[in-house]
């Protein structure tokens, strides 16, 4: 099978198919719980792909959540063991699966349904989430880390750029941090102190303030800056973090 050659087929197919302005559309987002832009197909950029192609080897079995029509799962399923791909929306996967027909590799397996709805296969290595709108980052984490994924590589936190998160490591909790950079395993990123420590790479934590909000508890003790309205200050070490705004909860 010639990648490339599908992924053209599918360019050409699905991304002129603005399947988020159909009838019924707000509805079955509704349904699946998906706000805030969180149920749009849009593709990325190569550049994107390549960071997430250059994170994952042959031994890997890639776990790929919202996966749209699929062009980042065929190339994929080319480096990896196995691929499940798993997208919502019924339009925009069954247009991609018409598309690839014939072409469809046996190590890629797709399933049309709300992922968070899907237990985790079995032997998942590596999760891809791009998907910048993610609301539910938080329970992906967990369930991820509970099925004995060991990272996961997304762009939900930063909102630009790619990191990949290593999902065996421990957390520090934020009480712990003095200045710096933080992401949390809720999702939400930011920046503790006087901006003294701007360049510092972003520490692992968990219990933030947006942690604590989530729960209920309001209190947030200790000061935080978003990212986005914290004026000078350039992201941490994530690859192409750029200009990002700042991640769920913040
Ligand atoms: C921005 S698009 C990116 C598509 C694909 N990851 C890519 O990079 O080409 C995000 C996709 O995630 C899907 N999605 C959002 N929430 C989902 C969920 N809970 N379960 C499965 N798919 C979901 C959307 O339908 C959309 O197709």
């Amino acid at each position: 099978m010639d990648v490339e050659e599908v992924i053209r087929r599918l360019t050409a197919g699905t991304e002129r198919n603005r399947v988020q302005f159909r009838e019924g559309f707000t509805d079955f987002a509704a349904r699946h719980g998906l706000s805030d832009w969180e149920g749009w197909f849009s593709p990325y950029d190569d550049e994107t792909y390549s960071q997430v192609l250059q994170d994952i080897g042959p031994d890997d079995v890639v776990l790929d959540l919202g996966a749209g029509d699929l062009r980042l799962a065929l190339m994929m399923a080319g480096r990896v063991r196995r691929v499940y791909a798993v997208e919502v929306n019924p339009v925009v996967v069954g247009t991609a699966l018409g598309i690839i027909g014939f072409d469809l590799p046996r190590n890629l397996h797709v399933v049309c349904a709300n992922a968070l709805d899907v237990a985790i296969p079995p032997g998942v290595t590596v999760a891809v989430l791009l998907m910048r709108h993610c609301q539910h980052f938080g329970e992906y984490f967990e369930r991820l880390r509970a099925a004995g994924c060991r990272r996961l590589i997304t762009n939900a936190r930063w909102k630009s750029g790619v990191e990949v998160i290593d999902l065996t490591k421990p957390r520090l909790p934020f009480a712990a941090v003095r200045e710096g950079w933080y992401a949390c395993r809720c999702g939400a990123v930011g920046y503790v102190g006087q901006g003294e420590n701007a360049e510092s790479q972003a520490v692992e934590v968990d219990d933030c303030p947006a942690c604590r909000k989530w729960r209920g508890e309001n209190e947030a003790s200790r000061e935080t800056n978003c990212r986005f309205g914290w004026p000078g200050i350039r992201g941490p070490g994530v690859l192409g973090a750029g200009d990002a705004h700042a991640g769920g909860g913040c």
